[in-house]
């Protein structure tokens, strides 16, 4: 089989081009890094989790009607998504004070917040995607007005779809990072979620004893990182036993 192209490699992906016109191969590889790159390391296993369990959020959100990119699963690694030009912003929504927000307006992590709230950074790794108002997005045509609507309805939407699958299963959805593609079928264009959502991209508390299940625990140093991501799979019963057993050591 001829070697497929390469498209782009990002920090925990690589994108190649799809089998069918319109189509991407997106690959989780185990590379985990935080602070723009400035902390690395390579953790064994998280590229699996992570493929799974975004196949699963984002399936889930093409059952209830909420447009992503995703088309299947392919492998361990891989997945086949809808090519799509990536609005370059981050969308961030808040159900609880915790990371940036905690430390630029010195709320206590862990604060409930009246309402979930919706920010956006510009995707610039050059900058470290820094924090914007929509003034900057209409300015700098970042997108449009009907865009914005859109992205906002579509954020909440899934704030509400993964804060209750995440409910249902003791952990607290915290806050979430997600991308927003555009798609374009013919003379229209329409939105659909993007990138991935897994516990890189969200942060995610046991409701019981508030530990942390998501990327903090590498970026903080807080414990085995693919432990925490197992336990959100086990949970949302996404991987088969054997994938998650922890080696066994003999003796
Ligand atoms: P923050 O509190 O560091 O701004 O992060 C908010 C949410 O966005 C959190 O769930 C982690 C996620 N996130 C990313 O997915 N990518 C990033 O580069 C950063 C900084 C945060």
């Amino acid at each position: 089989m001829a070697r497929r192209k390469k498209i782009y490699e990002g920090k925990a992906k690589i994108l190649y081009e799809g089998p069918e016109p319109g189509t991407i191969v997106q690959y989780f590889k185990d590379d985990a890094t935080a602070f723009n790159a400035e902390k690395k390391d390579v953790i064994e296993g998280k590229g699996v989790l992570n493929n799974r369990l975004s196949e699963f959020f984002m399936t889930g959100l093409n059952q209830i009607g909420v447009p992503t990119h995703f088309i299947r699963r392919l492998n361990m690694r891989e997945q086949l998504v809808r090519n799509c030009e990536i609005i370059p912003l981050e969308v961030i929504v808040r159900n609880y004070a915790a990371g940036s927000m905690s430390k630029r307006l010195g709320i206590a992590e862990g604060t409930q917040l009246p309402r979930p709230i919706v920010e956006y950074c510009y995707k610039d790794d050059s900058l470290g995607d820094p924090l914007v108002t929509e003034e900057h997005i209409a300015a700098f045509g970042w997108a449009g007005q009907q865009d914005m609507d859109d992205i906002l309805s579509l954020a909440l939407r899934v704030n509400d779809f993964l804060s209750g699958v995440m409910l249902a299963v003791g952990i607290r959805l915290v806050d979430f990072k997600i991308e927003i593609g555009r798609i374009y079928d013919g003379d229209f264009q329409r939105l659909v979620v993007a990138d991935e959502i897994s516990p890189d991209s969200c942060r995610l508390w046991d409701i019981e004893t508030g530990q942390k299940l998501d990327k903090d625990v590498f970026r903080r140093d807080l414990g085995n990182l693919t432990d925490a991501y197992s336990e959100v799979a086990r949970r949302l019963g996404v991987m088969p036993k054997s994938a998650v057993a922890k080696p066994t050591l003999i003796n």
